[in-house]
């Protein structure tokens, strides 16, 4: 069977990004990376490509004057590369209606709280500031809300009296380590059905 061409856009870190390509490498993970796109021009994630042979790229808002047009930019891309999941691992942008239309129920993100608490930025913080006990990360597809669509697969982590955001945020970024490559693995293997709110999860044959 031929692998799942999957298209990752990242804004920052690009550490999801470098737990995928580790799972592909290790064999826990059977997807191609067509492209690595990234909005920011001095994105760590662009800096990390350059020890492994995929094509990445920036394509950078600022060179828009709309935001269809930059969307556009990164739909045609995509489908140069054939990509057949988009895979957000820290893309800084919410994506329009128009570019959803174009890979419907087709683009993954995470997000590091359980959701449907804490969405939009600062999670960690978010969650530390209201007193939760336990926070973690989300796997879901993408709709036109903030953090909104159907969740695939979520993980809990503590939150530690002494916990400041950033010892949070380490400890919620190995779990989002560990659950973006299953999710992915999940999503190629078609285990995955969505109706509704709901995802199925469908038992390896
Ligand atoms: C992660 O915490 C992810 O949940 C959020 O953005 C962060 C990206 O980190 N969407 P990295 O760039 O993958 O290191």
């Amino acid at each position: 069977m031929n692998k799942t061409v999957i298209g990752v856009l990242a804004s920052g870190r690009g550490s999801n990004l470098q737990a995928i390509i580790d799972a592909i490498q290790a064999g826990r993970l059977d997807v191609k990376i067509g492209v690595v796109i990234s909005d920011n021009p001095e994105a760590n994630v662009l800096k990390r490509m350059v020890n492994y042979d995929i094509p990445s790229l920036c394509i950078d808002r600022r060179q828009f004057s709309s935001r269809q047009d930059f969307e556009a930019a990164i739909a045609e891309e995509l489908n140069i590369r054939h990509v057949e999941l988009v895979v957000l691992a820290g893309f800084m942008r919410i994506l329009s209606r128009y570019f959803i239309d174009r890979f419907e129920g087709k683009i993954m993100n995470i997000h590091p709280s359980l959701l449907p608490s804490f969405p939009g930025e600062n999670a960690q913080q978010q969650a530390l500031e209201y007193g939760a006990k336990v926070s973690g990360c989300t796997v879901h597809f993408v709709d036109e809300g903030m953090d909104t669509g159907p969740i695939i697969l979520q993980e809990a982590v503590p939150v530690l009296e002494d916990d400041t955001v950033e010892a949070l945020a380490d400890r919620i970024v190995h779990a989002e380590h560990i659950l973006y490559p299953r999710a992915l693995a999940l999503y190629c293997e078609g285990r995955l059905t969505v109706a509704g709110r709901r995802v199925y999860i469908t038992d390896k044959e």
